[in-house]
């Protein structure tokens, strides 16, 4: 009586274990629903390679409980021997044939699907597709338009447009990952990743780094703004300009030194008399400082970032931050 008792607290335990993650949205076990065509086939990709994993889980789990519990010793000596089987060679052949044809189904499908995940779909006219280069620093994503405008962690696109991705790193690995519009493509110092995302509805699509990075990994978040094709050009044409300073001290001051410069995991920083010296604040965000044996150095935030990009900064911080308006 005792032991079933436990067995039937170990089976509710065990349920309860996955409750959670079955009770979340996509029942918590797929993917999030895909928003774009690559998205959409790995998505499906996934779905059938769950669905043979899921079976064969079942069938050997099931089948381990059942000769667990059918051939328990039951009272016999531990030393005595079992009936020796030799060969079984149907059961062999029954045994290898199917997971070599589960193993080629799953491979067909991915190769099947695998061109329409990685190849940008063409151009049906010229200026159909936007091409955006994304540079992911320590701990922040910048991405760069074809019109030279500048935007941090957040990435705005038109809706029903192919965008192109060329994904740098100025540091570490990093990974660039929009569940719902792409796959994971890393972002490699020296190297350049490339993948692309069709956006099927206007929305926020939100990501996160995928490839831990360092102490603020878990702050480096990513999100895509689709937009009807107007608004988008808007943005581009005036807001991206006046939102470039704000989204620079947020995306690369901020994360370190809180929002108002008051200090978290680096100093504080709202009295420094750096904040109100242009040239001064440009050498030390685009070259870090080298201070041996403190932990959280300045790392050189700015590597690679254009006047207008410090111009930006500069002015928002000495109106928001040095100016009190947070
Ligand atoms: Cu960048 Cu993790």
């Amino acid at each position: 009586m005792r032991r079933r008792l436990i067995a039937f607290c170990l089976a509710i335990g065990a349920a309860l274990v996955f409750v959670g993650a079955a009770a979340a949205g996509n029942g918590g076990f797929a993917p999030p629903s895909p928003h774009s065509p690559n998205a959409g086939r790995i998505n499906d990709s996934y779905k059938l390679i769950a669905l043979f994993t899921g079976i064969v889980l079942i069938l050997v789990e099931a089948a381990l409980v059942i000769f667990v519990v059918r051939y328990r010793h039951r009272g016999r000596p531990r030393r005595a021997a079992g009936p020796q089987v030799h060969g079984a060679t149907r059961l062999e052949l029954i045994w290898t044939a199917i997971p070599v044809l589960i193993l080629a189904g799953i491979a067909s499908f991915v190769l099947y699907e695998l061109p329409g995940i990685k190849d940008v779909p063409k151009a049906r006219a010229a200026g159909d597709q936007i091409a955006v280069r994304v540079d992911a620093h320590q701990f922040y994503w910048q991405f760069t338009y074809p019109n030279g405008a500048v935007s941090i962690d957040e990435l705005h696109a038109p809706v029903h447009r192919v965008v192109t991705l060329d994904i740098h790193s100025r540091d570490v690995d990093h990974s660039w990952w929009i569940p719902e519009l792409d796959g994971k493509f890393d972002a490699i110092p020296g190297k350049t990743n490339h993948t692309w995302f069709r956006a099927d509805r206007v929305g926020t699509y939100r990501g996160q780094c995928g490839e831990f990075c360092g102490i603020f990994h878990a702050a480096m978040k990513a999100r895509v703004v689709a937009e009807p094709r107007a608004a988008y050009e808007r943005w581009l044409g005036t807001k991206a300009k006046s939102d470039l300073g704000r989204s620079e001290w947020i995306g690369a001051c901020a994360k370190c030194h809180g929002l108002g410069g008051q200090g978290d995991y680096g100093p504080k920083i709202v009295a420094s008399p750096l904040l109100t010296d242009r040239q001064g604040l440009e050498t030390l965000v685009r070259n870090g400082r080298d201070q041996p044996n403190i932990p959280g150095v300045m790392p050189p935030v700015a590597d690679g970032w254009t006047k207008q990009q410090f111009d930006a900064l500069f002015a928002y911080v000495g109106k928001k931050v040095v100016g009190g308006g947070g």
